[in-house]
């Protein structure tokens, strides 16, 4: 997706966030650039809090000056707004790919609506082109690989810079490229099942609203 896409989503999806809001800030880059336009907004005089949803998103609304908090002052948000790597025509989502998925989905899941942003690049007919990250406990975690391996794939432990990737919580992710998912709620509910699986990247049945940048115009596609 180029910046320009991404920012335009990113400042579009800003007026969806109200006066009095308690806000679930996503993560990735897209994001940045609504975290950005969100700092401008609350400078002059929106009143907001938000949830991040990793420490890198914490990071960016401490330099833009967005109010932070968390969820033992707060239980529930009135909207949560996040990027993603697919959405199909159903709007059911692979997340993940920058390994925030375990406290996106908490955040998406505490909010009483939650707006994707992406480009049209993002939207696909089926998902699992893009390899499904999925967060597992480190130990043990061959084991756990061979267990989801049944599922139709051969998963590939994410490394940064020659190390294996820890997540925020702790947690490594397993990239599992299916190829093509066609029912995304079983799988979920089948990976989930096994021990080990913290959380999956299908985020289903959990978006009111994706806004989609293309050239020229930000669309609103809903079910
Ligand atoms: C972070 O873990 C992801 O779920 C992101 O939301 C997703 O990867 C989209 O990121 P970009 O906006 O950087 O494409």
């Amino acid at each position: 997706m180029s910046n320009e896409l991404k920012q335009m989503v990113g400042v579009e999806a800003v007026h969806y966030i109200k006066d009095g809001m308690k806000v679930g800030i996503g993560s990735g880059s897209t994001m940045y650039y609504l975290v950005r336009a969100l700092g401008e907004r609350v400078k002059q005089g929106l009143n907001i809090v938000g949830v991040p949803t990793s420490n890198q998103t914490a990071e960016w609304a401490k330099e833009f000056g967005v109010p932070l908090t968390t969820f033992s002052e707060v239980q529930e948000l009135d909207l949560a707004i996040d990027g993603a790597d697919e959405v199909d025509p159903n709007l059911q989502l692979i997340k993940g790919g920058g390994g925030a998925l375990l406290r996106e989905k908490v955040v998406a899941a505490a909010a009483k609506e939650f707006i994707v942003i992406v480009d049209e690049s993002k939207m696909v007919s089926h998902l699992g082109a893009f390899s499904l990250p999925i967060e597992v406990v480190p130990f043990g975690w061959e084991v756990t690989a061979t267990k989801i391996a049944k599922f139709g794939c051969e998963p590939i432990r994410r490394q940064s810079n020659n190390q294996p990737y820890v997540t925020d919580n702790g947690n490594y992710i397993l990239d599992c490229p299916f190829e093509k998912i066609l029912e995304p709620e079983k799988l979920h509910e089948d990976l989930l099942s096994i021990v080990g699986v913290v959380e999956t990247g299908l985020f289903t049945n959990m978006t009111s609203k994706v806004l989609v940048a293309q050239e020229g115009e930000v669309k609103v596609v809903e079910l």
